[in-house]
């Protein structure tokens, strides 16, 4: 690996040029930017032809368009040479090109640089990756970041590290971050953002999935794995394929994850997995889980094989060309084979129990709505659920414990105008998930009484007693309800 002690130099330039995302989208304009993530640099181009740094910096690295040596020079002063001859840029008569994408990167409050591979199929451009081609920040790139848990941590794992993004940002909380890929290419980009970003606390190592940290574990695991679903045969993207057949990936590390996490560590994975015809989805991913971790698996989206072979055909730039048909043909005959009836998209969140082990629990949920994120806290608040649940294990704990409802928490009613009472209650969250779920009017008093102050028990009792039902069998019919508010974010601990 080379020397990356311009690095600090090019750090320095950057920001002086105030290359950050927002100088950037105000530079582009809303329309021209909006047209860049539409992979069109036209509108772009004309708002960047003043000759300043950031605009110079802009044109180069975003829109891919050559600038002179002498702007090059300006915005990236005494770099341009050695830029060059690190493969950032490239330099043809009286002009300065890149070979790499470099762009800022708004991180909630922590303001990124991200070096990757150029981004292809500008302009309709034909979008063919090289086998090593190393992906900038992608939506699955940002789902995961939106997903993984933020809270403070020792070790952090980042397996398949691309350029790096997961690891910057697990950086920003965790003590040491290990970056693991089989791209080279991928290491020595993840390892140069590093130095960039001033993230000292990154360390790269080379290997296959988690053979470089054989025995090491880790108190948060994040993977954005390359997951698609495909026959395996033929040219491989090591950035979306990973070699093996079907969603063994996602199975192989659904299995390995528990032995490297750390008592009350959590691995999240967003993921692509078989949903086998006559099986329903959640039996097949229930086989790969053990016992000594929680599971909360949310399917976001399911695609029918020929909708998930075109996006990902597509993807790959290989729509119209000549051999588009048959290569459809054959990913759809073997999905047909593997008796692939459709392929879930998701997040996978483990969590290996703390202290002696006891019962895991296992939670699936399809949920395709509409979420507020960062999701993470909904993840986090679910483990901290389960906790609350577990210290609670019999029914007189459960109606002993005093709990509040969420904050977010609305009532709506449905029914007729001016009808005396409504025909249904709604429980709706405005935050995470942003749950609902119908209730009848004990539910509803209850939840609406759960102040802390009260136990559940004296809550259920006052209710009963006010709707004219029988206390016991209230108490009785209503405890497993109130798990299920609590396993849903609906009441939580004081
Ligand atoms: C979809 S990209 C994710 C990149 C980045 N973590 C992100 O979130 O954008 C998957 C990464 O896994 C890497 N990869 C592929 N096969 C691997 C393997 N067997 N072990 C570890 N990493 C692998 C690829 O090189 C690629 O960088």
């Amino acid at each position: 690996m080379s020397n990356l002690d311009f690095a600090p130099g090019l750090r320095a330039a950057l920001t002086a040029a105030d290359f950050t995302y927002d100088a950037v989208v105000a530079l582009l304009g809303e329309a021209g930017h909006a047209a860049l993530s539409r992979n069109e640099t036209t509108p772009g181009l004309r708002r960047t032809t003043g000759g300043s740094p950031l605009e110079t910096l802009t044109r180069l690295f975003l829109l891919q368009a050559p600038v002179s040596q002498a702007a090059a020079e300006a915005a990236l002063p005494g770099l341009v040479e050695r830029l060059c001859a690190e493969g950032l840029l490239v330099q043809s008569v009286g002009e300065v090109a890149a070979r790499l994408d470099l762009r800022p990167y708004a991180a909630g409050d922590q303001p990124l640089w991200i070096v990757s591979d150029l981004t292809p199929g500008l302009d309709g451009a034909p979008n063919r990756d090289g086998t090593d081609h190393v992906l900038g920040i992608s939506s699955a790139s940002t789902s995961l970041a939106q997903l993984t848990i933020r809270r403070p941590v020792g070790r952090a794992l980042d397996l398949g590290t691309g350029c790096g993004v997961q690891a910057l940002h697990l950086a920003g909380h965790a003590r040491q971050v290990v970056a693991t890929d089989v791209n080279r290419r991928a290491l020595w980009i993840t390892s140069l953002n590093a130095q960039l970003n001033e993230a000292p606390a990154i360390e790269v190592r080379e290997g296959s999935f988690f053979d470089p940290v054989h025995g090491e574990a880790f108190d948060l695991i994040a993977t954005n794995p390359p997951f698609v679903i495909s026959p395996a045969t033929g040219e491989r993207l090591v950035y979306r394929d990973s070699g093996l057949p079907g969603d063994r990936v996602v199975e192989h590390i659904v299995r390995t994850a528990p032995a490297h996490l750390a008592p009350g560590g959590w691995c999240q994975i967003l993921a692509n997995w078989v949903i086998a015809r006559g099986t329903p989805w959640d039996e097949r991913l229930t086989s790969w889980l053990d016992d000594s971790c929680d599971a909360f698996v949310v399917q976001r989206e399911v695609l029918d094989p020929a909708a998930y072979v075109e996006l990902w055909l597509k993807d790959a730039g290989r729509h119209g060309a000549d051999d588009y048909p048959r290569r459809y043909d054959t990913w759809l005959s073997w999905l047909d084979e593997q008796g692939v009836e459709a392929v879930g998209f998701g997040w996978i969140n483990l969590r290996r129990r703390a202290g002696s082990g006891g019962t895991p629990t296992v939670r699936f949920d399809e949920w395709p709505y509409d979420v507020e994120h960062p999701v993470a806290p909904t993840i986090a608040a679910w483990g901290d659920a389960v906790d609350l649940l577990d210290a609670l294990p019999t029914n007189e704990a459960l109606l002993a414990s005093r709990l509040v409802v969420r904050p977010d928490v609305q009532q709506e009613t449905v029914g007729v105008p001016g009808a005396a009472d409504p025909e249904a209650v709604v429980l709706r969250q405005q935050r995470g998930l942003r749950r609902a779920r119908k209730a009848d009017t004990i539910e509803a008093a209850l939840v609406g009484t759960c102040d802390g102050e009260l136990t559940v028990g004296q809550i259920l009792d006052a209710v009963a007693q006010l709707l004219d039902a029988e206390p016991a069998a209230t108490r009785t019919a209503y405890t497993s309800v109130v798990r299920e508010l609590v396993a849903e974010g609906f009441l939580g601990a004081e």
